[in-house]
């Protein structure tokens, strides 16, 4: 759909340019008029060849027994009203082919498989403004999720090196004669605009290789040419492409997904130990359990914030929504039980006892332990960024995105389902729930219409709709303001987003 938006568009122009830069003659005119006429049928045979395969596709589920129970409300599934948006990641007419160079940069990549991703992908545009070759990066085997995985094992490395040839020379390895050269060894300061990558493309003066420790965050969100942002986009949704193993079995999941359910949401369900003990979200556990996770915050170091008052953090609505929020918030919104849910996550702490009020309400909660066989798992085990890939394909193609906590991988999904045609992305107001939780617990308003209105009022304008991307909050100043604009790669409208 999107690509033959776009095909024709181009078209278009061509005859305009052509047309006005001509004396027409009265034959050249009608042969104008049949050539038009010609592309009309030709873009109206392409839409409506899309729309068919939209039909065949969702009416392809004969042997499917939730749908009968389901009750369709097309609010709860359409996408927001995108008014003839689509992806545009083309170069400008300005932008020259990568000639290559002798320079190198090398790359530690850190973080979990989302904050991986889009720091790599900041990498290439840096790489491309400072005109270095770039190593295929080494990934983070020391974050939370200790994962052992190399850049092929997670990505198709080939297509990334062939993807980017025009913006970026890649190579797998450092050459042998420069293994042992000195290098520049970098922590680059975070949010940094183009002036600063120019300046240190000073450093080849002295080196031909620099080392950079970090790349989560790197590159400022805002107020860089449009190449190098279309250049992230094409990095990010096109050349960093899962491994084949993965995409494979991603793409399995949803087939199955889609055939036991027709729709699905895809509930980010961010309620793992990490989160909570970074967070300080300890509503609702056990002493011991608010315990281990003092501990485990007070022992990691890159953790600057260790006092923290867990009610104090949840009414501020900056905890992770809980199981159980998620179950009155999906029923409150109009989600019938029957819905198909998939947890994109890793391990839910305090395991499925603290599921059971969620899967009470909606008892087709599935995992991707559940949709896919052992068997298939079975070359994932222990490895959380694989398994991480895994939800991350479920999360873009299901029907509605629902993450319980702004993280990386929910922000990552977002901007790509906005990317790929504004799908439907349901943000909690976290901080409006959290009044409306509270009011139910202290017996102030009971389940059921009343507080229905409520949450679908107030997450009316919260569905992924089309916007610019957001700049800093008021009131924050100096470099501060660059840490909190809205992520990039959470809405890349809009650079790599737009009107024909
Ligand atoms: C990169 O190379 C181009 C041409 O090869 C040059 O014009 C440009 O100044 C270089 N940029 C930096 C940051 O060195
Ligand atoms: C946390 O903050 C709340 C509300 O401000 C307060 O009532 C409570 O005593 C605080 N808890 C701790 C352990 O300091």
């Amino acid at each position: 759909m999107v690509k033959a938006g776009r095909i024709p568009s181009n078209f278009r122009n061509l005859t305009a340019v052509k047309f006005l830069s001509q004396k027409s003659s009265p034959f050249t005119l009608a042969l104008y008029t049949i050539l038009l006429f010609g592309l009309t049928i030709f873009i109206f045979l392409l839409y409506s060849k899309d729309f068919d395969e939209q039909k065949t596709l969702l009416s392809n589920d004969a042997h499917n027994h939730l749908q009968s129970q389901m009750i369709v409300d097309n609010q709860l599934w359409d996408a927001p009203f995108s008014n003839g948006l689509h992806q545009c990641v083309k170069p400008t007419a300005e932008y020259k082919v990568a000639q290559g160079s002798n320079y190198y940069m090398t790359i530690k990549s850190n973080g979990g498989l989302n904050q991986m991703r889009t720091g790599i992908a900041d990498m290439v545009a840096v790489a491309r403004i400072m005109n270095a070759t770039l190593v295929i990066p080494q990934l983070d085997k020391h974050s939370f999720w200790k994962d052992s995985s190399m850049f092929s094992d997670i990505f198709d490395e080939l297509h990334f090196i062939e993807s980017l040839q025009q913006d970026v020379k890649i190579v797998k390895e450092l050459p042998k004669e420069l293994e042992n050269a000195p290098r520049a060894r970098k922590h680059f300061t975070s949010w940094s605009g183009m002036s600063y990558y120019e300046d240190l493309s000073q450093l080849w003066k002295e080196y031909q290789v620099i080392h950079v420790a970090k790349s989560d965050s790197r590159l400022a969100n805002n107020n860089l040419p449009l190449d190098i942002q279309r250049l992230r986009c094409r990095a990010l949704y096109h050349a960093l492409r899962f491994s084949p193993l993965i995409e494979n079995l991603g793409k399995r999941l949803v087939e199955r997904l889609r055939s036991l359910g027709r729709w699905y949401i895809a509930v980010h369900l961010r309620y793992e130990k990490d989160m909570l003990a970074f967070t300080g979200c300890t509503y609702g556990l056990s002493s011991a359990e608010s315990e281990e996770l003092r501990l485990m915050r007070e022992n990691t170091n890159h953790w600057k914030i260790k006092k923290i008052n867990s009610s104090v953090q949840r009414n501020a609505g900056l905890c992770p929504l809980t199981p159980k929020e998620v179950g009155i918030f999906l029923q409150a919104l109009g989600y019938p039980p029957s819905t198909l849910i998939y947890i994109a996550a890793g391990e839910i702490y305090g395991g499925s006892s603290r599921l059971s009020d969620l899967t009470s309400r909606f008892p087709n909660v599935v995992f991707k332990e559940t949709v896919a066989t052992q068997e298939e798992l079975k070359a994932f085990s222990n490895h959380a960024s694989q398994t991480a890939a895994l939800d991350y394909i479920v999360s873009v193609e299901s029907n509605a995105f629902i993450p319980s906590y702004p993280g990386n991988m929910a922000r990552a999904v977002e901007g790509h389902r906005r990317f790929l045609g504004h799908r439907k992305t349901i943000t909690p107001d976290r901080e409006g729930l959290i009044g409306v939780f509270d009011k139910l617990e202290m017996g102030q308003l009971q389940e059921g219409s009343s507080l229905s209105d409520i949450v679908k009022k107030m997450h009316k304008n919260r569905q992924g709709a089309p916007r610019k991307r957001g700049g800093p909050p008021p009131g924050i100043k100096g470099r501060m303001r660059l840490r909190y604009e809205e992520s990039f790669y959470e809405n890349p409208f809009p650079e790599c987003i737009c009107k024909s």
